[in-house]
Formats: C-alpha cells, structure tokens, sequence
C-alpha cells in the first residue's frame, strides 16, 4: 500500500511517526506493508526535528503527488478549503481512497468529495474531522445504521470547552480566560474560528449529515460563539445549579405540515451540573447521542492534538488500506432522507433570562405579560435583591428577576426578550442563555 501524505504539521508528523513506529503491526493489520510514496508541504526545507522520514519524500507538488500511479491511498492533513479540495477531487476520481482530517472542507463541500468517490470507486474516510481521537463517526455511519437516532448535542471544540471551564471554576472573565487558554497552547494565535464557533458548527454540519442521512453544510448551521458569555452568565448559571458549555446540537423535528425536518446549531446553552456533558472539562470533547432503540450513548476523549488526531486517521488509513486490498469499498454516502434543515427561528429552545427591574406593584405583572404576547410559558420565576444579586426580598427600588421558559420556538423567545428591553420597568437584561437538558 502506498501512502501519499498531504501536509506534514501538526497531525501530518504525528501521522509519519505513528506509521514508522507501528510499522509492522499496521502491516499485519492490513495484510500488506504500508510505504509513505510522498510528503507534499509548503516549505520542505523546514527543520522537522527528529521526524523518521527520508527528507527525498518532501514536495511542494501536491497535485503531481496525488496522480501518482503508485499512489493507493491519499491522506490530507493540511486544512482549508482550496487546494486541498482540488487535489482530493483529484485522487478520488482517479479512484484512491482518501483519508482527511479537514472539517472546514467537508462541511464547506463535502458534496463535491462524496460525488467524486462515487465517480472514482474509492474510500472517502474523515474520522479525525470530528472530535478528534473520538470514535464517532464510524458509530454514526455504522454501527447505529440500525438505528433511528433523534438527537446529537455536544462538546466539540477543545479550546472553546477550556476556555467555559476555567471562566466556570475560576470566575474569570472571557478575555482573561482566553488568555490563559493562548498561553498553554490551547488557543491558537488567531482564535476566531473556535471562539466564533466556526470550527463546532463544520463538525456539526458533519455530524447532522451523518444522523440523519441528509446533506447539511456550514451555511445551514446557526452559529453563535462565546465571546458574549459573560461572568455573570456563569455566574447565573451556577446559581441555578447549571455550567455553561459551548454546544453543537442536531435534532430531528416538523415542520408546520408534520414533514419531518433537522435543525442544526451550535451556541453556547447552560445545562444542569448533573448532565452528562457537564463533567466535560479542560479541552475534553463529548458527545451524547439519542437513539430511538439504543437509547443514550456518550463519547468522550482527546477532541485534538497531533498524537490523538493521528489515531483517528491511522485507524482511517487501515480500514481504506484493507477495503483496497479485498477489493471492495465502505457504503458511499447516505444522504436518502434528504430532510430540510429548520431555521434557527423554528428550533425549539428554552431560555433563562435575568433583569433587573423596578421594585413595585405591577411589574411582575407587566413582565409576564410580554411573555403571554410571545406566546412564550414560563417555567420558573425567582425574584431577588439586584444590589447583591442573591435570592432574597428586593432592596426597595430594584430587583432582580430571574426567568426559565418552558420550551418555544427560538424566534418567539428572541421577540420576548426584545421587547423586555424595551420596557420602562426593565432596567437592564443581565444575561439570557439558552437551557438545554432539562433543568
Ligand atoms: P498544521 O498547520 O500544523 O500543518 C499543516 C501542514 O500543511 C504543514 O505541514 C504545511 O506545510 C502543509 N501545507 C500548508 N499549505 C500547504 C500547501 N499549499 N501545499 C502543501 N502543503 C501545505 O495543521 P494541523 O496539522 O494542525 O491540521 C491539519 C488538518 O487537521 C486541518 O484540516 C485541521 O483542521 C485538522 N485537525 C487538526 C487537529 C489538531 O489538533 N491540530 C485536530 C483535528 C483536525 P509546512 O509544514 O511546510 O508548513
Ligand atoms: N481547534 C479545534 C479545537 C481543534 O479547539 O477543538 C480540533 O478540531
């Protein structure tokens, strides 16, 4: 089996280090020896350490790579949209079967990858793409194909889940958590694709696609960052026993006709400390997963790094490796039930808002009633002093309410707190997060 390699970084060395030093297990495992053919990168007289690789295997070309006629298998840890689409275009319809760690390409495109490794008959496998070392996608796409699943939420950006932990344990503010975050080489030097949540909803266009048997991109998941999470959200949230994490979420619903329909989202939500996913701390990834036979299943483990990344795609490597050899290919893509994806507006969420409002007969009242317009039930209502912002009676001139829905369409919840902003009697609204896993 000859392996070309696309990009020789942070994954990419580990890859190379992993197929040297488990050389002869791998070669059992698939039934034949495993070669590296090539290793294209940008700079191929970089000072790659110790890395056991015969410096002749470097290139700058990967295109003249990939259409290499000894190349079986083409393995692409080099990120982005363009060139590497291009080149995996390439060897999947010249049939090599292709193992990519790249979420931003397959969920930008995946279409254009999946057509072509049914145009060339190879394997198109991305196991890394998802919560890193994490056996995820395989369960997906094979052992729960049995299965009806309803739902997927999880924790799926390692910096984003470090960054909420430590705001959590410490009561640090964003910005200082950040920082600490950058400094143990948590977040990278430009953190906007994970604090902006552009990196969980690519993985969560992965995972709904994978669900539910449906093509879902980037552009149709609601995507809201972290960078508003407040400490006083944190702080709200453990006062009503909750954490805060950031979450990709992919349910099953209906449209206004019953058509069965998916939404997909991700944007931080508090969940109760008995949760699951709530214990997932430092850069941890989870996902939990509902299934209508299987009921609730958890995975959990190492979302990143080069070491844990590269299992993923070795694992990835062995399973093309071995399809090759007998000949066959894995099942292609499963996008039959074709679902619409919801708009955010139509998702079904539940909010906790906190106000800060005048202390006097009347405003509770006037307060509920913006809530009845949105045809919006509340579930929970808590009044105390907004001075110490603690339960408790109010200090006379203000008070501080604090607010749980019952669930309603995201839009009408939007509208109600809208409109509380607008009230005289409001002073300020001090923080509204979404409530998820029940409270
Ligand atoms: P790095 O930035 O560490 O490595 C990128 C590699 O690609 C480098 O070897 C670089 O070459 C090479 N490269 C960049 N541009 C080109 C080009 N135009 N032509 C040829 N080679 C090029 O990235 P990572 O290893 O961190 O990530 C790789 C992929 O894995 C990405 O898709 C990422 O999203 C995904 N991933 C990464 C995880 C992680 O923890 N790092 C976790 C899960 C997925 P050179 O070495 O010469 O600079
Ligand atoms: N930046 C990502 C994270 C890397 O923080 O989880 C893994 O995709």
């Amino acid at each position: 089996m000859r392996l070309a390699l696309l990009g020789c970084g942070t994954v990419g060395g580990e890859v190379v280090r992993l197929l040297h030093e488990q050389s002869a297990d791998l070669a059992a495992r698939i039934g034949a020896p495993i070669e590296i053919a090539g290793i294209a990168v940008r700079r191929p007289g970089r000072d790659r350490g110790d890395l056991p690789v015969d410096p002749a295997l470097f290139t700058t070309d990967a295109l003249g790579l990939v259409k290499r006629d000894d190349v079986d298998v083409v393995v692409e840890v080099v990120g982005g949209i363009e060139p590497a689409r291009g080149w995996l275009v390439e060897a999947l319809r010249a049939g090599k079967s292709v193992v990519t760690a790249n979420k931003a390409l397959l969920a930008e495109d995946g279409a254009a990858l999946h057509d072509a490794a049914a145009e060339g008959g190879g394997d198109l496998y991305y196991e890394a793409s998802v919560a890193g070392a994490i056996p995820l996608l395989r369960p997906l796409r094979e052992s729960l194909h049995g299965d009806r699943i309803t739902r997927v939420t999880g924790i799926v950006n390692g910096t984003t889940n470090f960054i909420l932990s430590a705001m959590d344990a410490t009561g640090a503010g964003f910005a200082e958590a950040l920082e600490e975050a950058t400094e143990l080489g948590y977040a990278e030097a430009d953190p906007t694709a994970d604090v902006e949540g552009f990196d969980a909803a690519a993985k969560a266009a992965i995972l709904a696609s994978l669900a539910f048997h449906t093509r879902v991109g980037a552009a149709d998941v609601h995507r809201e960052g972290i960078t508003e999470v407040t400490a006083a959200d944190v702080a709200s949230a453990k006062a009503m026993g909750c954490t805060i994490k950031l979450l990709c979420i992919a349910a099953r619903g209906a449209d206004a006709a019953g058509r069965e329909t998916v939404s997909v989202r991700v944007h931080p939500a508090m969940i109760p400390r008995t949760h699951p996913l709530a214990g997932v701390g430092d850069a941890f990834n989870a996902v939990f997963v509902e299934a209508e036979a299987a009921g609730q299943l958890m995975f959990y483990g190492r979302g990143a790094g080069g070491a844990p990344t590269a299992s993923a795609v070795l694992g990835d490597v062995v399973a093309v490796a071995r399809n090759r050899l007998a000949g066959v290919r894995a099942a292609s893509e499963s996008a039959y039930a074709d679902l619409s994806v919801r708009p955010m507006g139509e998702a079904l969420t539940r909010y906790h808002i906190s106000l800060d409002v005048t202390d006097r007969p009347g405003v509770l009242a006037a307060v509920a009633g913006v809530f009845a317009r949105h045809d919006v039930s509340i579930a929970t209502v808590r009044q105390g002093s907004a001075a110490a912002g603690t339960s408790g009676a109010g200090r006379g001139d203000d008070a501080e309410l604090v607010i749980v829905t019952h669930v309603a369409p995201d839009a009408a919840l939007a509208a109600t707190v809208g409109e509380l902003r607008g009230l005289d009697i409001v002073r300020s609204v001090t923080s509204v997060l979404r409530v998820e896993g029940g409270l």
